[in-house]
């Protein structure tokens, strides 16, 4: 038979994420302060996909939006603050309007039963800090102190924190592939950048759980681990390149406290680690037990693919990208694709590298926090004014089969999210992608569940489903 029930432990989290900035639209309403999102697009709308810069309008629907999260059966959903409402203008003064909105969401998400994670930071660093050097400035590290704390001791509906979602995204979009503000090409400000995201993060940690240690606290990380082309040495050491450039040099700092030394003497070799990067009081912060997280938030989309460079690259000059002179992106012939968002589909990957944080990283308690099949284009699979998206629900099955087994071989795995359950603004991709179980029709604004809306509220009913092991594999 190859039908099967996958079962899944009783108070797994199901739900998705989503992000303030990608949702909540009135970006200049009650005294919002300018992130850097909003200042981008200000200058250049052009950079952004159909011109489009606004979320679905969260703030003024979230009563409507938590309560479709509810009849998805989710008993969970992870959302952010915009560091920018709360602190709009300087480190300071403290929006008193934006406190109460989201007191009024959290306090309406609990009573329906949805448990919060609440990320501090995704991407959308307030203007104000950007304008005084942003990541690569050193006081950011005192400035998310100020946030984070208050957060913590203001916010007591909330006690599943995350500090920040993906950190590499905005040095890799900021400063190797200009595709997010400040759109700069400096490998030497990524590596600072690196550093101080690190930096904010412990400290952050530390100084919450002075405030309240019976909090949860974690940190959301795109972990694409990489597979190298073959196993010649060369192209295992580029794909391991990958791995400390891209995501160990936060892992391994955040939770083994431990900046890798691999990817110090990586960069002393090349010439590019800095005269002055570690100052007195960093190498304690990092090492320090209480600035460790509780759980790891584990984004999975899909692997990267490195092979070694075939040239010597120019090492001498600072507007280098990692995939350009440590390592090369491999495109595997024939590699399984989604081909409306052009990324690799792999969910076997995903148990694969549950294992190997599970050795790495001492069996630490990780859910996936983000996980989903982004489509172009989408109305295209309209059927009488309904998305059909089987490919979406296939998609889900698979990664949620290789997560029980993870499960099965002793992975300590405690929920799965997809990104995220509403359509929602990406970047400067706006509404390319869509994402959601929900479809948003961007004229009038209009919530329309998708096929795959009934079948992922029977799994959260049910916290099981059944999968033919021959047929819905996509
Ligand atoms: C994730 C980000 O990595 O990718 C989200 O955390 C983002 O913020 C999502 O929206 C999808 O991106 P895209 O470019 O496919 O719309």
């Amino acid at each position: 038979m190859s039908v099967k029930i996958i079962k899944f432990p009783k108070d797994f989290l199901w739900g998705s994420a989503t992000s303030a900035s990608q949702t909540e639209g009135a970006f200049d309403v009650d005294e919002k302060g300018e992130s850097v999102w909003d200042h981008w697009y200000k200058l250049e709308p052009e950079r952004f996909f159909d011109r489009r810069n606004s979320a679905n309008d969260f703030y003024h629907n979230y009563k409507q939006d938590l309560d479709i999260a509810k009849k998805l059966n989710f008993n969970s959903l992870r959302m952010s603050i915009q560091w920018s409402r709360i602190f709009p203008k300087n480190n300071i003064v403290v929006n008193q309007k934006a406190v109460d909105y989201y007191h009024k969401v959290f306090k309406y998400a609990n009573k329906i039963g949805l448990k919060l994670i609440i990320t501090l930071y995704h991407f959308d660093l307030p203007m104000w800090i950007q304008k005084e050097g942003g990541l690569v400035n050193r006081l950011i590290v005192d400035y998310f102190e100020t946030y984070a704390k208050f957060c913590v001791q203001e916010f007591k509906e909330i006690s599943n924190w995350l500090t920040m979602c993906e950190p590499i995204v905005p040095v890799q979009a900021g400063y190797w592939y200009q595709m997010h503000w400040p759109l700069q090409a400096s490998f030497l400000q990524s590596l600072y950048a690196i550093l101080n995201l690190n930096l904010m993060h412990l400290n952050a940690v530390k100084e919450m759980r002075k405030i309240d240690n019976n909090n949860k606290y974690g940190v959301s990380i795109n972990i694409e681990k990489s597979i190298p082309r073959s196993k010649s040495k060369d192209d295992v050491q580029a794909s391991r390149n990958s791995d400390l450039l891209n995501w160990l040099c936060f892992t391994d700092t955040m939770i083994l406290g431990k900046f890798p030394q691999d990817l110090i003497d990586l960069l002393k070799k090349n010439n590019h680690f800095p005269s002055i990067y570690f100052q007195p009081g960093d190498e304690e912060l990092i090492s320090d037990k209480n600035a460790k997280v509780d759980f790891l938030a584990f984004n999975y989309y899909q692997p990267s693919r490195s092979k070694s460079i075939p040239y010597l690259p120019d090492m001498n000059t600072d507007t280098i990208t990692p995939n350009t002179h440590y390592y090369n992106d491999y495109i595997m012939p024939g590699r399984r694709m989604n081909p409306y968002r052009g990324w690799e589909v792999n969910p076997k990957e995903l148990y694969n590298t549950l294992l190997y944080i599970k050795k790495r990283y001492n069996n630490i308690p990780v859910y996936i926090s983000e996980n989903g099949m982004g489509v172009s284009d989408e109305s295209r699979f309209k059927k009488n004014g309904v998305i059909q998206d089987t490919y979406r629900i296939n998609f889900v099955k698979e990664h949620l089969y290789w997560i029980s087994k993870a499960i099965e071989a002793g992975c300590d795995v405690f929920g799965y999210h997809t990104w995220a359950y509403i359509d929602n603004w990406s970047w400067m991709n706006a509404y390319k992608n869509r994402y959601g179980y929900i479809e948003l029709d961007l004229k009038t604004n209009f919530r329309n569940p998708k096929l795959s809306a009934t079948w992922v509220s029977k799994v959260g009913k049910e916290g099981a489903f059944e999968i033919d092991l021959e047929k819905d594999f996509i």
